[in-house]
């Protein structure tokens, strides 16, 4: 392994809204407090996108100063990986929306589809194409629209979610920094409890399912929360120590921003101090694949992130599937 060339993240951007929608607010539209959102969650607000506004609209944003923040331009890119499950349209994919607009001419482009944790396997992804040589400069973008799946109607979910994106270029990096390892995985037998039911191919839309709201967001909160609150340690365990390295190394976790008590859960399970989290998600609630990329640019920008500082990253999600990734954060 030590003689592989490193890959590593070398540019961060990230765009969200500027319509906030506070708990306040959501206490007008179901039956909620701020006070119960707050204690189960965390989150006091979240961005919404306006209407007529698509999931591309903000990942080419985060995408540019991604490109911006790595000092290149965009037909540097060779690859363009979208990891959103709320794209523009069901067809095509909405990275080829983001490569045109970009202008990254010819660029392959993909989406991925890992729920929240999407952005991690992206990440990971991104890591293989650079180190085989495939690809040099691999542009990674966590996007979601959650408002746009998000059944207004249910107080159990919508208080949870937000938009917003993030991107990441990933590229060669000195042999001393870069990704160090990775931890990917999924657990299928759970995809009921956290799934659109309806308008894929198993079941289409008919007019009862759309006055059912079976084309939103369906999540079991608890059992979702009991995988959360296991995977998380356990992935970021097993991905330190897959690398040599013991928690205690760690000067940073980025985790997926779902709820304050899951970070919480880890951080008594690993036995590292609160401020060794990155929480952000009392602002933007979970925006899915976008969480992780917007708090790694928020966290670069405010200097909880240097040169040299192992960072960790993980996500888990709709699969259900989970993602950890280790770092050395290389500018
Ligand atoms: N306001 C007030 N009361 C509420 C609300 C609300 N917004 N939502 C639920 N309640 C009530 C419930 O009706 C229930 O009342 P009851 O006891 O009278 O039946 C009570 O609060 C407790 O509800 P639970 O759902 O059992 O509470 P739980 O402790 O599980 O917390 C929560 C709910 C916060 C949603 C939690 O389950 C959670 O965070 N789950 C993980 C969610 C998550 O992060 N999912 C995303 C993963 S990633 C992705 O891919 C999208």
């Amino acid at each position: 392994m030590g003689m592989q060339k490193r890959a590593g993240i070398i540019g961060v951007g990230s765009a969200v809204p500027n319509r906030v929608l506070t708990n306040h607010d959501l206490e007008k539209m179901v039956d909620t407090t701020d006070e119960w959102i707050r204690t189960m969650t965390g989150i006091e607000e979240r961005r919404i996108a306006d209407e007529g506004e698509a999931t591309s609209d903000y990942a080419i944003r985060a995408g540019r100063k991604a490109i911006e923040s790595a000092g290149l331009s965009p037909q540097d890119i060779d690859l363009i990986i979208l990891a959103t499950f709320t794209g523009d349209t069901p067809l095509p994919a909405t990275a080829c929306i983001v490569q045109n607009a970009l202008g990254c001419k010819g660029t392959p482009a993909f989406d991925l589809a890992a729920g929240c944790s999407g952005f991690v396997y992206g990440l990971a992804t991104a890591d293989a194409f650079v180190r085989s040589g495939h690809y040099e400069h691999v542009l990674v973008i966590g996007a979601d629209l959650l408002s746009r799946v998000t059944n207004w109607t249910d107080r159990s979910t919508c208080v949870l979610f937000g938009d917003g994106a993030g991107a990441a270029v990933v590229a060669p990096v000195d042999e001393d920094g870069g990704f160090m390892a990775f931890e990917l995985g999924a657990e299928g037998s759970g995809a009921g409890v956290l799934c659109i039911p309806a308008g894929g191919s198993r079941h289409p839309y008919t007019p009862e399912d759309l006055a059912a709201h079976r084309d939103k967001i369906y999540m079991e909160g608890r059992e979702v929360f009991k995988f959360a609150v296991k995977i998380q340690g356990e992935a970021t365990e097993r991905v330190v120590a897959k690398c040599g390295l013991s928690v205690e190394d760690i000067d940073l976790v980025v985790p997926h921003q779902a709820n304050t008590r899951i970070i919480e859960s880890a951080v008594n399970r690993l036995g590292l101090p609160m401020e060794k989290f990155y929480v952000n998600l009392q602002k933007y609630g979970n925006t899915s694949a976008a969480s992780i990329p917007i708090a790694l640019d928020e966290a670069v920008s405010e200097g909880k992130i240097k040169k040299g500082d192992i960072i960790v990253t993980v996500g888990f999600g709709a699969g259900l599937t989970w993602a950890a990734g280790v770092m050395k954060w290389v500018f």
